[in-house]
């Protein structure tokens, strides 16, 4: 192999002086773009180090980076993006937290968000007692449909929420106590018979007649006073309809026999106190949305 330069006879390019077997190699230059490509890479790179987090090195006993002058990191881009979500939802808390309850119902853009922070908030406080679902269970009430015990409007679910029901906690808490009417000898076993006979009557379910209307005058004058005169409810006074088939405790003779012998007195927590009041609307409209609502 010779190492010798000189002009191509045929090209007039230059050879490089490499040759091997009688073939030697042209010394065609790189094409510009090429070149001043390469460059501009070597240059980003350079800009890159300074700018960005890029050289890891051994120091003082761990291992570091240099961090770069604009002191980016993918954990502060994250926070960063979090806080932005946090601070537009403070936005909207704040507005839903100033506005009575029924205008946030008519503002589209607030409902939507609304509804959305009151099936999570439902979720983390509520599904324990009511059913992730809000479907309830025994002593627990069906919050999908309505059947209200306390009031279906926005701000009877709202009042209900805020204050909780007989929650000893909150002076303004929704109150009113079923009497313990065998425990308090107010009634005897009979008259506590013929009255849930009648009870079941309303829903056409009683097996003896002569029972139920003897319960009938029971009724009118131990229980109407809250259950109403016809047995529908009330309420102000948190007496559910005796006369759908739609039941907190129990439709069966034995459950009616319980209730009106020992009283009931079920216990819902006030959140007024936990939650934000922006929290407590979003709730009321999230359950004044599941079907029931009035
Ligand atoms: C510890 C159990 C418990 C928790 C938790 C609970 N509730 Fe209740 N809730 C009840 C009980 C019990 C009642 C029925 C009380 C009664 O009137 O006998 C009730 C009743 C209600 C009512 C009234 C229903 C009607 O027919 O008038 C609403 C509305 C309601 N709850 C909403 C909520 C919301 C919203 C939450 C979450 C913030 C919640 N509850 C959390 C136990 C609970
Ligand atoms: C002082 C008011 C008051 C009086 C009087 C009263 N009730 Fe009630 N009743 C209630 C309340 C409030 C509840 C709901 C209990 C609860 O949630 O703990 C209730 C619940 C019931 C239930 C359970 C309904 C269900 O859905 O499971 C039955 C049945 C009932 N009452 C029957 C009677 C009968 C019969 C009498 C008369 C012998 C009577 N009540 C008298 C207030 C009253």
């Amino acid at each position: 192999m010779s190492t010798q330069m000189h002009k191509d006879d045929v090209t007039g390019v230059d050879t490089t002086g490499h040759e091997w077997d009688g073939i030697k190699e042209l010394n065609n230059p790189l094409p510009k773009w090429w070149i001043y490509t390469f460059y501009a890479c070597i240059l980003w790179a350079v800009a890159y180090w300074v700018v960005m987090p890029a050289w890891p090195y051994f120091w003082n006993g761990a291992w570091r980076h240099t961090e770069g002058v604009v002191g980016y990191t993918q954990r502060g881009s994250v926070a960063g993006e979090l806080q932005a979500v946090a601070a537009a939802r403070a936005d909207v808390m704040k507005q839903i937290a100033e506005m009575p309850i029924e205008d946030v119902a008519k503002n589209d853009t607030l409902m939507e968000l609304a509804l959305a922070g009151g099936k999570a908030a439902f979720g983390d406080n509520c599904a324990p007692c009511h059913g992730s679902g809000a479907a309830g269970g025994k002593g627990f009430p069906n919050l999908n449909d309505d059947d209200w015990i306390w009031g279906g409007t926005l701000s009877d679910i709202q009042t209900t929420v805020t204050h909780g029901i007989r929650w000893e906690a909150d002076e303004d808490t929704r109150q009113n106590q079923m009497p313990r009417f065998l425990d308090d000898s107010m009634l005897k076993s009979e008259q506590i018979n013929d009255a849930a006979e009648y009870v079941l009557s309303l829903s056409n379910k009683a097996d003896d007649a002569a029972a139920a209307t003897r319960g009938a005058a029971v009724f009118e004058q131990n229980c109407a006073s809250c259950h109403g005169a016809d047995a529908k409810g009330n309420q102000e006074l948190g007496a559910p309809n005796l006369t759908d088939a739609i039941w907190l405790y129990g439709g069966d003779k034995e459950t009616i026999v319980q209730t009106i012998s020992h009283g009931r007195g079920g216990v819902m927590p006030a959140w007024g106190g936990r939650l934000s009041a922006a929290t407590v609307k979003e709730l009321a409209l999230y359950v004044h949305s599941l079907g029931g609502g009035k």
